[in-house]
């Protein structure tokens, strides 16, 4: 049998027929390794003598039961997981170093421990010792969770193996090593096969096992992207290093909807959760300023209220600036020409920043109106009403588009105290039970009617 070599990249896991000083995938220098050895050969040799099981789709409910869930009690959680933990399921978590995946997790396994599922926590990164006064500080420490801190995948293995416990918590796969692989920890080859062996045994043996990743300079989780494919449900887990808040987000799950958010507060005593987000994301708005427009935002299955903030001024450069945090830059210059070429307000010369606040970050087609709601108030220095929230998709030929969850929106920023909203006009954006709606078709006609340009 013929052993071919393989070479993948460190930094984003693709794979290469031969080593090369910079990978054509991503760009990075010196970041391509060695692979242990595939073996390949004809299609024969691999043949064995027993088939593999098959179970009939339609007999499938009668001889299985649908996999249990366990609520951890941290409903921002149990939310981003679809309605708790399925059992035997594999999850990963990403995150910047120093966000707190450590500290949710811990949360999360003294949660769990305390509603009788048995939880073993394996740091690669603290000594036990570590663990535990980072338990006391969260007042875990009479939390039932045993803790371990091992870092070779296969002592890991027996003591699950001998253990037998419902939830292990790897924190984190890029420390853990197997010794059948040669290439040092945190390499693609041993993260790869750290994740696969993990999995696939806490399948087998009926196991939840969370696996902590950290996060590259670009934000994807380092080593290769097949620790995603892996794994039944992927958080995300983010925030600005100066704000409080962090945002636990799904961006798959086999078992629950994805782009849930869970919103918790990092707190001295730990990271508490914030069942109103949209309360808490427009705490701090004080007088309605030029600029500052709050949109009504989706995201998962829950309307969230935030603030965008814009600033437009005068550029001492020849290329102005555009800088955009929170949101989308190109939809942002996309949004820019339709203004430009539609409605004739022109920003050459004009640096543009445009803020989402709290930390938050957006990705719905639906911010466009706020947002250019928000570069107009800026540019013309003219406040929006205080009592006013907006959402709309714009088209490339500035026609407003109506969008999905209207009457949840609405409802949302009545909740909160609103009383007024910019929509689009058609769709079924309901009633608004009262609000003060103001339906508009195209940008156009919103600039005329609200700015009077
Ligand atoms: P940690 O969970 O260690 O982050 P990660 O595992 O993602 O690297 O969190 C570290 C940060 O959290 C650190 O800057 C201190 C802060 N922190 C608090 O503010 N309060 C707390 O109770 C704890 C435990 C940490
Ligand atoms: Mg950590």
């Amino acid at each position: 049998m013929a052993k071919t070599t393989s070479f993948s990249c460190n930094a984003c896991g693709a794979v290469h027929s031969k080593w090369s000083g910079r990978c054509d995938a991503c760009g990075e220098w010196n970041s391509i390794v060695e692979d242990a050895g595939i073996s390949t050969g004809p299609a024969k040799a691999s043949l064995g003598n027993a088939k593999g099981k098959r179970v009939p789709l339609t007999n499938l409910t009668t001889e299985e039961a649908p996999p249990q869930r366990t609520m951890s009690g941290l409903a921002e959680l149990d939310r981003v997981l679809g309605g708790g933990l399925v059992e035997a399921s594999a999850l990963l978590v990403g995150g910047d170093p120093g966000i707190g995946k450590s500290t949710l997790l811990l949360q999360a396994a003294a949660a769990f421990a305390r509603k009788g599922l048995k939880t073993i926590y394996v740091s690669g990164e603290e000594a036990s010792a570590q663990v535990r006064l980072r338990a006391e500080r969260l007042g875990l420490s009479d939390a039932p969770v045993q803790l371990a801190a091992e870092t070779n995948l296969r002592d890991i293995l027996t003591t699950i193996e001998a253990e037998r416990p419902r939830l292990v918590i790897i924190d984190s796969i890029q420390t853990m090593w197997s010794d059948s692989v040669g290439s040092a920890p945190g390499s693609v080859s041993q993260v790869r096969a750290a994740a696969h062996e993990l999995t696939s045994f806490a399948k087998r043996a009926g196991v939840s096992i969370i696996l902590v990743g950290h996060v590259t300079k670009d934000g994807q989780i380092a080593g290769p992207r097949v620790v995603e494919h892996m794994v039944d449900t992927v958080l995300y887990f983010e925030g600005e290093r100066g704000h409080q808040f962090r945002i636990l987000r799904a961006v798959k799950n086999r078992f629950g909807p994805a782009d849930e958010i869970g919103v918790f507060e990092m707190t001295g005593g730990g990271l508490s959760e914030v069942l109103n987000p949209s309360a808490l994301f427009l705490s701090e708005r004080g007088t309605p300023s030029a600029g500052s427009v709050v949109f009504s935002g989706i995201e998962g299955t829950r309307p969230v209220l935030v603030e965008l903030q814009a600033l437009v001024a005068p550029s001492p450069h020849s290329q102005p600036r555009r800088a955009v945090v929170g949101w989308d830059g190109a939809r942002l210059a996309m949004i820019l020409a339709v203004l430009e070429a539609r409605c004739g307000i022109p920003f050459t010369g004009l640096d543009v920043y445009l803020n989402v606040a709290g930390g938050m970050k957006i990705s719905e087609p639906a911010a466009d109106l706020a947002v250019a709601a928000a570069l107009l108030s800026a540019r013309e220095d003219t406040a929006l009403p205080a009592d006013t929230v907006v959402f709309g998709e714009i088209s490339l030929s500035a026609a407003l588009r109506p969008v999905g969850q209207s009457e949840n929106r609405l409802k949302e920023a009545q909740k909160l105290g609103f009383s007024s909203a910019i929509l689009p006009a058609g769709g079924k954006s309901g009633s608004g039970n009262g609000m003060n709606l103001t339906r508009v078709s195209d940008l156009t006609g919103f600039v005329g009617d609200i700015f009077g340009a």
